[in-house]
């Protein structure tokens, strides 16, 4: 059970500072009616006609609709849905690759060091394949990546962009419209990771220049585990080719697989399941505002960051400008193993944190923290509250000035 392993009960409830992995908790409705589904529905929508299948595929199109309307657009058809963040950006990438490959020209990808192992991956299978790929520098202190650097990455072969909106290490937001101001003058599709900003950060897809948004349906959207979904600007998937083809439903009589969207990317039985949640959460996220849950997020942000820096002896890396940045933290404290400190601050405190190098070599060894076990990273969620922020800097306050005594004395 949850917390058994823990010195003692008196920290209980346990204090979630996990929401870079996944949030909890979930938004109130998603637990009801993810049951009401389970228990009276379970149909698979677009694969027959009977009333159950259409209310699933009501709740799905209402599902989309509540995406697009998160990210400032209209068209419910463009938003695919994938399995998480990971999976959508591979789609976006080896769909990319796989439309230009067709046209026989050689093909050049960049990327930034604040980027996932879920983008860094597939470009080094890539490599395998002869694909070229620049990965641009980031600030050490800030994380921050000049948008002018990326433009000069940019060559005749260049076919797509990929970035990180939010850094999983740093919490660093990039200048995401200036980027998308390179990349529309170059004529290069930018396709932006999300994963920690949808929900905390405002993105309008339009404004800010993405053609392709990769987005978490269990992080900042506060839906179940195992959701996700790529936003694809209307006109762009004549230059992205599925990668999952097979049945849909639609166009059965056909052995090709539909141009259509959503259809065109996604085959196969849907979890449905996840989508019900994923719509109650999202339904939520709107019926209390987004922008009120992202004001809420700004000040907790700014809270943490302060609370944060008075401590002695504790490093905080990334932005110190909370609007340079979200609510994900990355901390150290010399001599002292993240992976030992985060277990210290479950077992003492139960404040359940990650440690460790978060999937992302290349933000941990552009702030000097790749070959020392990475860093100890506290997430915040739409449910942190200020009493678990101070519970959080009073324990790591307590861990960086138990350490100082340790080596004063010895
Ligand atoms: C920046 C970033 N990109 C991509 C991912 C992958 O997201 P998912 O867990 O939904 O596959 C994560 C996950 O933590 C992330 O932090």
């Amino acid at each position: 059970m949850i917390g058994d392993h823990r010195d003692s009960d008196e920290f209980s409830p346990r204090r979630y500072f996990d929401n870079a992995a996944t949030s909890f908790p979930k938004a109130p409705p998603v637990a009801v009616a993810m049951q009401a589904w389970t228990s009276g529905i379970q149909a698979s929508p677009g694969r027959a006609a009977y009333a159950e299948v259409t209310t699933s595929a009501e709740c799905m199109h209402s599902c989309r609709g509540n995406l697009c309307s998160l990210i400032g657009t209209t068209d419910p058809n463009q938003i695919i849905f994938t399995l998480n963040c990971t999976d959508a950006l591979s789609l976006a990438i080896e769909g990319r690759v796989r439309a230009s490959r067709r046209t026989g020209k050689p093909i050049h990808i960049v990327t930034t060091a604040m980027d996932h192992n879920s983008v860094l991956r597939p470009l080094r299978e890539l490599e395998i394949d002869g694909i070229n790929w620049t990965c641009v520098p980031a600030d050490p202190h800030t994380g921050l990546v000049c948008p002018d650097d990326i433009a000069a990455a940019l060559t005749a072969d260049t076919r797509l962009v990929a970035v990180n909106h939010g850094s999983n290490v740093t919490g660093t937001i990039q200048a995401m419209t200036d980027i998308g101001d390179r990349c529309r003058h170059a004529d290069v599709p930018l396709l932006v990771d999300a994963a920690q900003t949808l929900g905390h950060r405002h993105i309008d897809v339009h404004k800010m220049g993405i053609d392709l948004l990769a987005f978490p349906g269990h992080k900042g959207l506060l839906g179940p585990l195992g959701t996700g979904g790529l936003w694809i600007r209307p006109g762009l998937e004549e230059l992205i080719a599925p990668v999952r083809l097979g049945g849909t439903g639609s166009r059965s009589e056909e052995d090709v697989q539909p141009t259509m969207l959503p259809d065109r990317y996604e085959s196969g039985s849907h979890n449905m399941l996840g989508i019900i949640g994923l719509d109650a959460s999202t339904g939520w996220i709107r019926s209390q505002s987004l922008s009120t849950l992202i004001e809420q997020d700004l000040a907790k942000t700014t809270y943490m960051l302060e609370s944060l820096l008075r401590i002695d002896g504790l490093h905080v890396h990334g932005p110190h400008d909370p609007t340079n940045r979200c609510g994900v933290f990355a901390v150290t404290i010399n001599g002292q193993e993240p992976a030992d400190l985060a277990r210290r601050l479950d077992a003492k405190y139960g404040i359940l944190t990650r440690a460790g190098i978060h999937c992302a070599p290349y933000a941990h060894a552009t702030i000097g923290t790749l070959h020392s076990g990475g860093a100890v990273r506290l997430s915040l969620g739409a449910f942190t509250t200020s009493d678990d922020i101070n519970a959080a800097a009073e324990a790591l306050a307590c861990e960086a000035a138990a350490l100082h005594c340790v080596g004063v004395q010895s």
